[in-house]
């Protein structure tokens, strides 16, 4: 099993749960930003390389952006969730697919 995180620490903290709990499961943990389609390129790749293959992948990284009135959100924060919540899925579904 790959599992891949923006975050470090809490990749490393799910690894380890995984380890202890199900230790015959071989887990790779990829550090990447879903944002960054060479990240997450290369992430498949990694994961190939380690495994042979993909069965299948899940898409659930997630931002929730700013809690504030939608007239106060900036444009910019707006882009940035669709971008990760959105768009990135297709991406690296698509990616995965091939494998
Ligand atoms: N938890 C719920 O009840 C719920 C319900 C409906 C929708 N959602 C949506 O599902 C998604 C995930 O929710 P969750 O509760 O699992 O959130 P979560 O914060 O527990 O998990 C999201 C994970 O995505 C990672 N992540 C964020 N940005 C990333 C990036 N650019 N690249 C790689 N990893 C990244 C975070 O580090 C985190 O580990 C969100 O979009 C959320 O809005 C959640």
């Amino acid at each position: 099993m790959a599992l891949t995180d923006i975050n470090a620490k809490s990749l490393e903290t799910t690894v380890a749960k995984l380890k202890a709990d199900y230790p015959d499961v071989e887990v790779k943990a990829i550090e990447m930003d879903v944002g960054v389609e060479e990240q997450v390129e290369k992430s498949i790749a990694d994961t190939v390389s380690a495994f042979g293959r993909i069965d299948f992948a899940v898409n659930n990284a997630g931002i929730g952006g700013l809690l504030v009135p939608t007239p106060e959100l900036p444009t910019s924060e707006w882009m940035k969730v669709q971008n990760i919540n959105v768009n990135v899925r297709s991406n690296s579904t698509g990616g995965a697919k091939q494998h």
